[in-house]
């Protein structure tokens, strides 16, 4: 039998192709800051809210500290030139748009999506140096807060094995992960024009 972890990647490996192909065309060969800024915007759409709703439940957790995304988000636009009005006025994902979560293996198996975003984070981070000359300081959520993003997501995993245990925990925590991906594609959907490639 699978690990949580490896059926939290099994059963949400297509949903993360398809939010991986929305958003790299945005990002991948990016020319403008503008571009990197819009994207931005949209993640501290859906990332503030999530957060909001998953920050009770990691505070039960021993050994679980997530960073707090929403300010390393909010941190980039204003070293961007944002002001604090413009990144107050971002539309945000409201509450039915997020996933529902009801125990803690759905609150893992939320937060392993949010928590996997960075490993492709550190991709992104390494185009927008390249692209657009930006800075560690200008790059904050998609460096992290500091910890390098594959020692953050193995010690989450250990989370996760410690405490999603058993058949029907494991479900609940995969179901949650897969109802996350749609949340995030939903928002991309509206928020992040479809680029065809080729
Ligand atoms: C341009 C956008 C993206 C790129 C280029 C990207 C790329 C990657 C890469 C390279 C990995 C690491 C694979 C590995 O080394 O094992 C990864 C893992 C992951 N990404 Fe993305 N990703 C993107 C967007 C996203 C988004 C938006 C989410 C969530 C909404 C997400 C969730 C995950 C998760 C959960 C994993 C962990 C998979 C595992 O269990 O190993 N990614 N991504």
């Amino acid at each position: 039998m699978p690990s949580a972890m490896q059926a939290l990647e099994l059963g949400t490996r297509e949903v993360h192709a398809r939010v991986e192909a929305r958003l790299r065309p945005h990002l991948e060969h990016v020319a403008a800051t503008a571009a990197h800024t819009r994207v931005l915007a949209v993640l501290l759409g859906v990332h503030e809210p999530l957060d909001a709703r998953l920050r009770p439940w990691s505070a039960t957790v021993p050994d679980w500290a997530p960073p707090d995304r929403p300010a390393l988000l909010r941190a980039d636009l204003a070293a961007a030139g944002w002001s604090a009005e413009r990144i107050g006025a971002v539309p945000r994902c409201a509450p039915a748009g997020l996933p529902d979560v009801r125990s803690l293996p759905e609150a893992l198996g939320a937060s392993y999506v949010v928590e996997g975003s960075a490993l492709g984070g550190l991709l992104v981070s390494r185009w927008l140096r390249d692209n657009l000359g930006l800075r560690p300081d200008q790059l904050r959520f998609y460096l992290g807060d500091g910890e390098p993003a594959r020692r953050r997501f193995r010690a989450f995993g250990g989370c996760v094995e410690r405490v999603v245990d058993g058949p029907g925990a494991v479900a609940a925590a995969v179901d949650a992960a897969r109802r996350t991906f749609d949340a995030f594609e939903r928002w991309f959907a509206r928020h992040v024009p479809p680029v065809s490639v080729g």
